[in-house]
C-alpha cells in the first residue's frame, strides 16, 4: 500500500501518556492524550507499574474518542502505527499488544515506530515544506541529540549526543531541588518568566576548546547540575526566579550554539528542534534569533505537539507507508533501548 492520503492511528504508550492520533497523509485528524503524571507527582518521577496500569485503563477510551474527533470508524482507518521503543518496557507492552491486537482483528498493516524518530516526524503534519535533509535538534526526558537526518525512515547519522543527563532530566532534576513541581520542564520555564536569565553565570557543558576537539556535538549536563547546587548551598537566601532563568539559559544556550554549529559546519540549512524541551519557551525564542542571524530555516512544532503524544506516531506511520515500507508484521516485540538507527521494527 503506497497512498499520499492513507489514514494512519497512531498509539503512543512509551511513559506516561496514553496517546492517539490520527492523520491522514499530512493532515492531523485527533489527538487525545491521557496522562497519568498526576498520579506519579508525589513519587518525584514516573513509576513504571503505575504507568502501565493507567494506559491499560485509558485506552479504549482515548482510541475512541480519536475515533470521534476524527469522524470515523475504526473500518475507516488504512494502518496502525505504535511506539516500539525506546521507554518503559511494560507502557510500550500495553501499547504494541494493543495496536497489534486492532490490525489483526481488522486485517490492517502495523508499524512498530521508533518514538525518537517519532519527534521529529511530527513536523511534517500541516505542512507541505520538505523534511529532510535537515539537522536535528532531539531533546526530550530520556534523550538529548544532534543528528543529521538525509532519510527519517532510514538514513539518520547521530552527530553527537549527552554524555551524562539529558537535557528534560536536567530541567526536571534542578526543579525538584528548587522545589518546584513535576515535571520540572514547564515549572522551571514558568518559574524562569520572572527571573533575570544573566544574575547567575552557570557552566556550558563540554564548550571549552579543549573538550570540543573529542565533544564538538556532544553535550553535558551534570557539571551545571552540581553547580546549581552548590549555589544554592552557599546562598541560602537565593532568588528562585533568578536561579531558573539562569539555568534555563545556560541549557538553552548551549544547546543551540551546538545546533546551530552542525547546521552551519555540514551546510544543511535546515534546523528541527523536537521533543519535549523544545515546548521550552526560551529555546524557542532564542532560537528563533539564533536561526535568523545564521540563515538557517528553523522549524519546531507546535508546544502541544513537542511532548509526547499519538500524533507524532501516526506521522511516523504515515511517512513509512508513503515511503512504500513494508509493515513491522506481528510479534515484532518492544525495545526499551532502542536506538534512532530503528526507525521502523
Ligand atoms: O518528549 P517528552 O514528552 O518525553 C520523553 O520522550 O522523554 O519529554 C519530556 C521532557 C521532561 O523532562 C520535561 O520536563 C521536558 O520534556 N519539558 C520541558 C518543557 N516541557 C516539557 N522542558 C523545558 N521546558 C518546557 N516547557
Ligand atoms: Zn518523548
Amino acid at each position: 500500500m503506497i497512498n499520499s492520503q492513507a489514514v494512519v492511528l497512531g498509539i503512543e504508550t512509551s511513559c506516561d501518556e496514553t496517546a492517539v492520533g490520527i492523520v491522514r497523509g499530512r493532515n492531523l485528524l485527533a489527538n487525545v492524550i491521557s496522562s497519568s503524571v498526576d498520579e506519579h507527582a508525589r513519587f518525584g518521577g514516573v513509576v513504571p507499574e503505575i504507568a502501565s496500569r493507567a494506559h491499560l485503563e485509558a485506552m479504549p477510551g482515548v482510541i475512541a474518542q480519536a475515533l470521534v474527533d476524527a469522524k470515523l470508524k475504526i473500518s475507516d482507518i488504512d494502518a496502525f502505527a505504535v511506539t516500539a521503543g525506546p521507554g518503559l518496557i511494560g507502557a510500550l507492552l500495553v501499547g504494541t499488544s494493543s495496536a497489534s491486537g486492532l490490525a489483526l482483528a481488522l486485517g490492517k498493516p502495523l508499524y512498530g515506530v521508533n518514538h525518537l524518530s517519532a519527534h521529529i516526524a511530527v513536523d511534517t503534519l500541516e505542512s507541505d515544506q520538505k523534511l529532510q535533509p535537515t539537522i536535528a535538534l532531539l531533546v526530550s526526558g530520556g534523550h538529548s541529540s544532534i543528528l543529521q537526518v538525509n532519510d527519517l525512515t532510514n538514513d539518520v547519522v547521530t552527530l553527537g549526543s549527552t554524555i551524562d543527563d539529558a537535557a528534560g532530566e536536567a530541567f526536571d532534576k534542578i526543579a525538584r531541588i528548587l522545589e518546584l513541581s513535576f515535571p520540572g520542564g514547564p515549572a522551571i520555564d514558568k518559574a524562569a518568566q520572572s527571573g533575570n536569565p544573566t544574575a547567575i553565570d552557570f557552566p556550558r557543558g563540554l564548550s571549552l576548546n579543549k573538550d570540543l576537539a573529542a565533544h564538538k556535538y556532544d553535550f553535558s549536563f551534570s557539571g551545571l547540575k552540581t553547580s546549581v547546587a552548590r549555589y544554592l548551598q552557599a546562598s541560602p537566601k537565593f532568588i528562585r526566579a533568578d536561579v531558573a532563568a539562569s539555568f534555563q539559559e545556560a541549557v538553552v544556550d548551549v544547546l543551540l550554539t551546538k545546533a546551530i554549529s552542525a547546521a552551519t559546519e555540514t551546510g544543511i540549512d535546515r534546523l528541527v528542534i523536537a521533543g519535549g524541551v523544545a515546548a521550552n519557551s526560551r529555546l524557542r525564542e532564542l532560537a528563533e534569533q539564533r536561526a535568523a542571524k545564521a540563515g538557517i530555516a528553523l522549524r519546531i512544532p507546535p508546544m502541544a505537539l513537542c511532548t509526547d503524544n499519538g500524533a507524532m506516531v501516526a506521522a511516523l506511520g504515515a511517512l513509512a507507508v508513503q515511503g512504500g515500507i513494508s509493515p513491522s508484521g506481528l510479534g515484532f516485540g518492544a525495545n526499551s533501548s532502542s536506538g534512532i538507527d530503528r526507525p521502523i521494527f
